[in-house]
Order: structure tokens, then sequence, then C-alpha cells
């Protein structure tokens, strides 16, 4: 049966939860709540019922799940009283502010015995998925390095994500999805990590980032988030043990160059102004593979006919407490990281 959803938060997320939720065909919209009158008025506009308090949904006894997309600083006020009231609660990303929020949410819904998960949704990106897809295979070898990127060439949004008492800044927003996406490719535990920020266009919150992390396997992790790139690098970097993968741009296919002799008798030398090279000259077809890896299916759907799936007892929780946490522990030592201007040795 479906179960039925209320939104709390009715901006540009609780739209979307508001319209895509229902394409899951899993659950049913009851309606929406936002603090902002006009918000409401809009929702009422289409049609969609609009709440007139917080207490008045908590109340409502056909409510089964709560999605709360109000900005990341108010995450904590909403998502624990939802839980007390026994309603499932799905948290939007960032789940919350530090870890010591986080486990009093997950105490909350651990208390309540409900579903209590986070919409990390670039779980369902193809671009990811192709990675995950080639390191989970094996075909080109374990993965020793990956470096994933997103810049862009806007700034930071002008609204509370440039504000830091409302969670703002870079790291947590799109940070928060991409070292996720990196946890669930990398196998083994962050020893170090090195993070810097910038600030070309914002002072009070980072408007990007740079992040280097280091397992105890002797893998190496990359990840950066730019919001001042006028020439955009790859989206996707991997280097395994047989070959690299590459994803230029996240609306395309993966290159991969698969090595299949490491020796090689003729290498022709690049020119170059000062000299001849010929340990960086590129390798031609008698020593590599070069192929196209199709995109992946993907349905970023699953997200609510998973949580639905767990409500019933019928699956596993694909966002897990552990793994939320754990990426806000990374998050958290990126700042500290940052503001010791040094390395931190970390057993994350
Ligand atoms: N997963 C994703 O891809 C993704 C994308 C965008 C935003 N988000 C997340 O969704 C959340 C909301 O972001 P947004 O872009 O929709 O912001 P937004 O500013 O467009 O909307 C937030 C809405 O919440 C309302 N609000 C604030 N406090 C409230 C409260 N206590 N109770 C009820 N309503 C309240 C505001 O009036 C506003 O309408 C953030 O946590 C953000 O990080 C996630």
């Amino acid at each position: 049966m479906k179960k039925n959803l209320v939104v709390i938060g009715y901006g540009g997320m609780g739209g979307w939860h508001a319209e895509h939720a229902l394409k899951s065909d899993v659950v049913n919209l009851l309606g929406v709540y936002d603090i902002k009158e006009e918000r409401n008025e809009l929702a009422r506009s289409k049609g969609i019922f609009a709440y007139d308090s917080q207490e008045a949904v908590l109340k409502d006894d056909r409510v089964d799940i709560i999605t709360v997309a109000v900005p990341n600083d108010d995450h904590i006020k909403v998502v624990i009283p939802c839980l007390e009231a026994g309603k499932n609660v799905i948290c939007e990303k960032p789940v919350s502010m530090d870890s010591c929020e986080l486990q009093k949410m997950i105490d909350a819904a651990n208390k309540a015995g409900k579903l209590f998960t986070v919409h990390q949704n670039r779980r369902w990106d193809v671009d990811f998925l192709a990675m995950k897809q080639i390191a989970d295979s094996g075909e080109i070898g374990k993965v020793f390095n990956i470096e994933s990127r997103i810049h862009g060439s806007r700034g930071i949004p002008s609204d509370w994500r440039g504000q830091k008492a409302h969670g703002g800044g870079m790291l947590l927003d799109w940070g928060v999805h991409l070292i996720d996406q990196v946890m669930q490719i990398m196998p083994g535990k962050i020893v170090s990590l090195n993070c810097h920020f910038s600030h070309r266009t914002n002072k009070e919150v980072d408007d990007g980032f740079n992040l280097r992390m280091y397992f105890d396997n002797g893998a190496s992790a990359y990840v950066e988030v730019g919001t001042y790139n006028f020439i955009a690098m790859p989206r996707f970097y991997m280097q395994c043990e047989k070959g690299s993968a590459l994803i230029r741009d996240w609306r395309e296919e993966t290159q991969v160059v698969k090595c299949k002799a490491w020796h090689e008798n003729d290498v022709l030398p690049v020119k170059t102004a000062a000299g001849l090279t010929k340990t960086m000259a590129p390798r031609n077809e008698v020593t590599t593979d070069t192929y196209k890896v199709a995109r992946p299916a993907s349905d970023v759907h699953e997200f609510y006919r998973n949580a639905c799936a767990v409500i019933d007892g019928k699956a596993k929780q694909l966002v897990t407490h552990d793994e939320v946490m754990r990426v806000m522990k990374i998050m958290e030592a990126c700042f500290e990281s940052v503001e010791k201007g040094q390395v931190l040795s970390v057993e994350l």
C-alpha cells in the first residue's frame, strides 16, 4: 500500500520532492508545510494541500513519512519533533550542521523505532554509477586513486547557501554528495586528509574547496568543487592497477584505457621544445585497449521505493546512519584541516 507523505519546507527542493516522490509510485502526497505563507499559498494554487503549522502535520495520524527540505541549520529543529511524533523521516542533505546534531537525530530515530534516512540522491547520478561499476567489476584492477570534480562558473548562490549560520558553503552543499559518492567506491579507512577552501565570491563560507584523502590501503581520493571555473576539469578520473577511466562531462560516457602489456619495445618519443621524451609518450593500441562504457541505467525514484520497502520491513536501508555519520565526520575534519591549515591524521 502507498505511504502518505508530507513535505516540510516547500522551496526549491521541497517542490522537487512534492513532484518526484509521486513518480516513484509508492507514495501519496498528503500535503506540504512551509513557514512562509506565500509558499503555502503557492502550493494551494497548484492544488496541493498546505498545512497551517508543523504541529498540524504531526497531529495528522494519516502521515507515514515526512520529508524535511528546509535550510540546513533547521533540519534538526524539524527532524526530531517529527520522529518523536512517530513519523518516518527523510531529511535533505547535508543532514545536519555537525556530528553531535546528527547523533541526536539518530538517537531519536532509534528511540522511536522509525525510518530516518538522508536524501543522498546523487547516488543515482549516472557518472558516479559508471565509475562505481568499473571499480566494482575489477575489469581494470583495483582503484588506487580517484578524482571527483564539479566545476561551475557562477559563484555560490546568493541565498542562505552563502551564510555560515544557515550551513552554507560548497563543502556542505556539493561536498556532501561528492564525498558520499567516493566513500561508496573506495574501500578502506581514511588515515589522513587535507582540505583547502576558496573564497573568490564569498568571504563568509567556502565557494569551493579541494580535499585530498589517504586510505589505510595506500589509495587516495581527491574531491574538488569550484564555482569560479570557466573551463571545467573532467568530472571523474580513476587510476586502477590495470588502466585508467575518465568521464569528461557528467552527460558523457566513460572512456577506459586498459593496459594489456606493461612493457613496450618500440616507444615513439614525443618531441617537445626541450627535447624528446619516451617516458611521457602516449601509448598505442599494441599495449592498450581503448573503449567506451555506456552510461548505466538509473532511476532516482528508487530512493523513495527503498524508503517505503524499509518501513514495510522488506528491504535494507540504502542510505544508512553509519554512512551519513562517516561523511559528516569527514566534513568536520575538513573544517578542522582548513582552520589549522594542516594535514590531519584521522581514523574515518
Ligand atoms: N539533494 C539535492 O539534490 C538537493 C538540492 C537542493 C537542495 N537540497 C537541500 O534541500 C534543503 C532545502 O534547500 P532549498 O534549495 O529547497 O532551499 P529553499 O530556500 O529554496 O527552500 C527552503 C524552504 O524551507 C522553508 N523553511 C525554512 N525553515 C522552515 C521551517 N522551520 N519549517 C518549514 N519551512 C521552513 C523556507 O521558507 C523555504 O521555502 C537544504 O537542506 C538543501 O541542502 C538538496
